[in-house]
């Protein structure tokens, strides 16, 4: 599949079905930046996604002299598009004062506060710019990155990355996918227009009008310790069967959960401080997020232990919807003893640009 860039009604990337990976990685502009190097990134970044969706070179591989460098790196050249997608986000750090953004920034873009269960790293949280390249070929999903990285050199450093090698959420006609912990994920998720409308697109919001806000969070899970847990402690765990994804209360995987039911002994099926109980709309005043995250690997620890986790993304027109369900999981999710959040990041997405246009030109 090969996705149009310009003139959508939303921005790529988001309801997309997700594709096999992912890479995500941050920028921050270098110090001493000017307002006019940010503006001619935007627009150099706008166009070079436009080219890569297209399965395009960003410019030319084979340079017209001996002593010319390519503009492009190459790699992709002869591999169609793969349904990639560029998501660009702008971070709170570009609106703090150093391009006199503030008039416009987004209303919702301020650094998430602190939450119960951050172990985050500088390293590998926030940034003044996300970009989530995601495609159905590894290469493909390198190459733009890459070049996307490599093009901007000149005004920006890159500050951290991750790298899903496969998704962990469903879009429309696809099967479940499972996270690293073996269990189907994404099976309740934003799906419907109706619902997209109301939780996850922005509503009149000047500018932002049609983009979202995008939560990232990189969690690391303790998948050694998990893997000797029992399967049915895991079941308690989530509130729902492994192999099928059911939950505790039903049948099948998209039976609706029944929190209120309880055993033989009077207590719940699915416990109160399951990641499900916890997280459901049903338990939260109405509150959905789209999750649309990817699991990751960084090899082996220091411990000689698999290093690994989801890249947890989710989008909502309001980051404090993530924040609620964050406080609470943070809490009491029995998942708590097997996961740890290592990173962060804030990232509003501006809607699809207009064919002639950029991204973020209203900033100018
Ligand atoms: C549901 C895994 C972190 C929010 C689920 C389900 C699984 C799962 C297996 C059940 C299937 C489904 O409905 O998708 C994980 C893992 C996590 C993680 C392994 C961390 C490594 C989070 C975080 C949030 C979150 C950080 C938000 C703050 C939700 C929501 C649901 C859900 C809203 C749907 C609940 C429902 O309506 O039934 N997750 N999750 N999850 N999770 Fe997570």
């Amino acid at each position: 599949t090969q996705y149009p860039y310009y003139d959508q009604a939303e921005p790529v990337g988001i309801r997309t079905p997700p594709q096999r990976y992912s890479i995500f990685m941050t920028f921050d502009m270098n110090d001493g930046s000017l307002k006019t190097d940010l503006q001619s990134l935007l627009a150099r970044w706008t166009a070079a996604s436009a080219q890569l969706m297209r399965a395009q070179p960003i410019s030319q591989v084979q340079p017209h002299s001996d002593a010319g460098v390519g503009g492009d790196t190459g790699e992709a050249l002869g591999l169609d598009a793969a349904s990639l997608t560029v998501t660009i986000g702008l971070g709170p750090s570009l609106f703090d004062d150093r391009f006199d953004l503030a008039a416009k920034r987004p209303r919702l873009l301020h650094k998430l506060p602190a939450l119960p269960s951050d172990n985050l790293a500088a390293a590998t949280s926030d940034g003044d710019f996300s970009v989530q390249v995601c495609a159905d070929d590894p290469q493909v999903c390198y190459h733009a990155i890459r070049n996307m990285a490599r093009m901007a050199r000149d005004v920006v450093q890159t500050r951290w990355t991750v790298m899903g090698f496969g998704r962990a959420s469903a879009g429309k006609g696809q099967q479940t996918p499972r996270n690293l912990f073996g269990f189907k994920d994404g099976t309740r998720n934003v799906s419907t227009g109706v619902d997209f409308d109301k939780h996850v697109w922005l509503k009149d919001a000047d500018w932002m009008t049609g983009g979202t806000y995008q939560v990232v969070r990189k969690i690391e899970m303790n998948i050694e310790t998990w893997d000797a847990d029992r399967v049915s402690d895991q079941e308690h765990i989530f509130g729902r069967g492994k192999t099928h994804g059911e939950p505790l209360t039903g049948k099948v995987e998209h039976d609706t959960p029944r929190f209120a039911a309880k055993g033989k002994d009077g207590t719940p099926l699915i416990a109160p401080t399951s990641h499900i109980a916890l997280a459901a709309h049903e338990n939260n005043g109405g509150v959905k997020i789209l999750r649309r995250g990817y699991n990751y690997t960084d090899g082996i620890n220091e411990f000689g232990q698999l290093d690994a986790g989801l890249l947890f993304v989710c989008y909502q027109n309001d980051p404090a919807h993530f924040v609620q369900l964050q406080r609470k999981l943070g809490a009491a999710d029995l998942l708590n003893e097997y996961v740890k959040h290592i990173g962060s990041g804030l990232f509003a997405i501006p809607p699809s640009p207009k064919s002639g246009h950029y991204i973020g030109e209203q900033l100018f």
